[in-house]
């Protein structure tokens, strides 16, 4: 098990390039089975989910060829396997999209019921509900999930709870169904939009991704396409925060700042300088953030997944902050490692009570899921000392190169390997001028 240390105290600055989205590639990667041809992909983020979720479409009999700068080539034409085991998708929350297009592709899909982060109870009620709706029977069976259907009839379907996930995969099942699937109270976060865009480049005919209302025409065949994945807002929004977090200048680049608005709002709240551009966002953080109140909401409401990294700000904010996770309950297990770096929460069931101090001071803390780890490191950044984060491949679930991108901003940080040995890295100067990388 890897570790991060993080040297605190140091202002980033300069420039950083933002991934491709993940939680968008962890279902355009499964759609592209769909195709009746090659899907050649683009900007994926080159981290663990992404290797993970190739390997397992290749273990399934697609063709993968995932390349090092994130694109990546898939062909299913000669796949035939519709069941996906635990000891593949055990690592991977997103592996449920696997239902959705198993099911349109084969008429039946077997899949392990999924892992990944532990962020307090995950249901897929909404998932089934919907497949149901489109005529299959779904049995959950020694912790598989077994759907199965001999057509596909379009249905309206009301979502309970507006859920990404539900809506992307009842998306992925209606899209070759007969006549016309109606999604109700539909996601509108940027990567169901992304995923609509690429099943209507194979040829789907998907309206209205974007409102709470979602069309999908069913269309006999899909055919392969060239796309291109949408930036990570989560990641975006992470250096953005971190930028707040050293009173730092940070200039986010490949963003889509329409995206951003809920954590810019918040930003500019808190007295930070945010200088929106038309594909990047700079953040100048002068002074000490004011303390803001955050209600986490279904997009555009401020994103769940950016709640750990900006109560983490929040600790050392000027005052008392009020943060509630409406989205998923237990999502404050950072505030506890942080407590142990001198940060003052009180948490009562979805409710943080943070009480800015003027410094954290950096102690062994671990990271217990994606987004925690996220939070670690921004206490860690703006705390005094040295902080050592544990459990790291959370991290690397969903964040390309994080120290590299954060060395390249001026961050002290240094990976430890099981070995308990300390890789650190520097920025060396190319004969282009540009800057490369090196490991001492
Ligand atoms: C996705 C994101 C995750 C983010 C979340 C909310 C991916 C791979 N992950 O997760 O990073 O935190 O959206 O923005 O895209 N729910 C039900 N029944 C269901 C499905 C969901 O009750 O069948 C509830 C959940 O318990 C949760 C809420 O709906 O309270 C939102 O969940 P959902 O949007 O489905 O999250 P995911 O798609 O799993």
């Amino acid at each position: 098990m890897e570790k991060l240390r993080i040297y605190g105290g140091k202002s980033l600055k300069g420039r950083v390039k933002i991934s491709g989205a993940k939680n968008a590639a962890v279902a355009i990667l499964p759609a592209a089975l769909l195709a009746d041809d090659t899907c050649v992909i683009s900007n994926l983020p080159y981290i663990d989910d992404i290797t993970v979720l190739a390997d397992i479409l290749h273990e399934m009999g697609a063709h993968v060829e995932l390349d090092r700068e994130g694109t990546v080539r898939i062909n299913a034409l000669e796949m035939n396997e519709y069941k996906a085991h635990y000891d593949m998708v055990r690592r991977m929350r997103a592996s449920y999209y696997l239902l959705g297009v198993l099911l349109s592709k084969f008429g039946k899909a077997e899949v392990s019921f999924p892992g990944g982060c532990a962020i307090g109870t995950r249901p897929i009620d909404q998932h089934i509900k919907g497949f149901e709706a489109l005529g299959a029977q779904v049995n959950l069976e020694h912790g598989v999930i077994k759907v199965s259907a001999d057509r596909l009839i379009g249905n309206e379907i009301y979502l309970d709870v507006v859920s990404v996930g539900a809506t992307i995969n009842i998306m992925l099942a209606a899209v070759k169904a007969e006549g016309t699937t109606t999604i109700v109270n539909a996601a509108k976060e940027p990567h169901v939009v992304d995923v609509a865009n690429f099943l209507n480049t194979m040829g789907a005919n998907i309206k209205g991704a974007g409102t709470d209302i979602i069309r999908v025409m069913g269309v006999e065949t899909l055919s392969g396409c060239e796309y291109a994945i949408i930036p990570d807002q989560i990641e975006a929004g992470t250096y953005m925060i971190a930028a707040a977090a050293t009173g730092g200048d940070v200039t986010v680049t490949d963003v889509i700042p329409k995206h951003m608005e809920a954590l810019t709002a918040k930003l500019l709240e808190m007295g930070m300088e945010v200088l929106e551009g038309d594909d990047e966002i700079r953040v100048i953080a002068g002074q000490r953030p004011r303390k803001v109140n955050i209600k986490t909401q279904p997009y555009p409401g401020f994103p769940t997944d950016l709640q750990q990294p900006i109560s983490a700000l929040l600790c050392i904010a000027d005052g008392v902050s009020v943060v509630t996770e409406n989205v998923w309950e237990a999502r404050y297990k950072h505030m506890d490692e942080i407590s142990r770096m001198g940060g003052k929460a009180k948490i009562e069931d979805r409710v943080a009570i943070i009480e800015g101090v003027e410094k954290l001071s950096g102690a062994p803390v671990t990271a217990t899921d994606l987004r925690a780890g996220a939070a670690l490191i921004i206490a860690g950044l703006m705390a005094g000392g040295m902080t050592e984060i544990s459990d790291v491949e959370h991290i690397d679930r969903g964040y390309e190169e994080i120290e590299y991108k954060l060395v390249a901003l001026g961050a002290d940080i240094e990976r430890v390997d099981e070995n308990g040995k300390a890789r650190r890295l520097k920025l060396i100067q190319s004969s282009y001028g540009e800057k490369a990388r090196a490991i001492l």
